[in-house]
């Protein structure tokens, strides 16, 4: 891999504005990666349609039209190999994928989650942390493996949590850091600075901290 040769296929559900920092990130010269395929399970997803305006081809994998999780990755699996992605984004994808799918791109399968992992893994996680009383919280970007949000961290970003947060703007706090560390993480991949040895992560040769490295937001 060198100039964008790195080919990244983008599954998405909904708005995907990590998919946007990840399209504007792919856009400067210097981007070492290009966005190849962007795969939504939703038809209605509005990320389908920044994809569209950067001219990044779509398609839809409808969860609802396969009887079996395995059906459904299968048919996941193909359209994604199709374009031959050296890496597979989550970006806000939000179905929870078979061992099969995960091992397949072991090791080149990143995921974003808005929170400090091992902090709330699966759903509500700015609810949670507000209610724990928490007073930072985040996001992470991961190698997956086949425990739900339980890979190896690469890189997370903290917010303070503010008098007066709700749900919405905290997240929308953790938002903006997201958008900041998903093109990170992609690039270093796309550099093959970054690699998962066994159930950890490596950034230039060294070991990662088992949070990944962290960014004050
Ligand atoms: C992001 O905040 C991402 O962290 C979260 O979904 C949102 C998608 O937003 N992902 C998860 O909760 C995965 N468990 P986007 O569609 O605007 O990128």
């Amino acid at each position: 891999m060198s100039g964008k040769n790195c080919k990244v296929a983008v599954l998405i559900s909904g708005s995907g504005s990590n998919l946007q920092a990840l399209l504007t990130a792919s856009n400067k010269t210097e981007a070492p990666f290009s966005v190849c395929k962007v795969i939504s399970n939703r038809p209605e997803a509005y990320g389908l349609a920044r994809a569209a305006e950067a001219g990044v081809p779509t398609s839809v994998v409808d969860h609802h039209d396969f009887s079996s999780r395995e059906a459904f990755d299968r048919a996941l699996i193909e359209a994604i190999d199709r374009q031959s992605p050296d890496l597979v984004v989550l970006a806000g994808f939000m179905r929870i994928l078979t061992p099969e799918f995960v091992r397949h791109y072991r090791g080149r399968l990143l995921n974003i989650h808005p929170s400090l992992l091992p902090k709330y893994q699966g759903l509500h996680t700015h609810r949670r942390a507000l209610q724990a009383g928490d007073s930072e919280h985040g996001a992470t970007v991961h190698f997956v493996t086949e425990e739900l949000d339980g890979g190896p961290p690469i890189v997370q970003a903290t917010v303070p949590v503010q008098a007066g947060d709700t749900p919405e703007t905290l997240a929308s706090r953790v938002q903006v850091q997201e958008h900041a560390i998903y093109p990170l993480a992609v690039t270093w991949f796309a550099e093959h600075r970054l690699h998962m040895r066994g159930e950890r992560a490596l950034l230039d040769d060294t070991l990662l901290p088992h949070s990944g490295i962290r960014l004050t937001g």
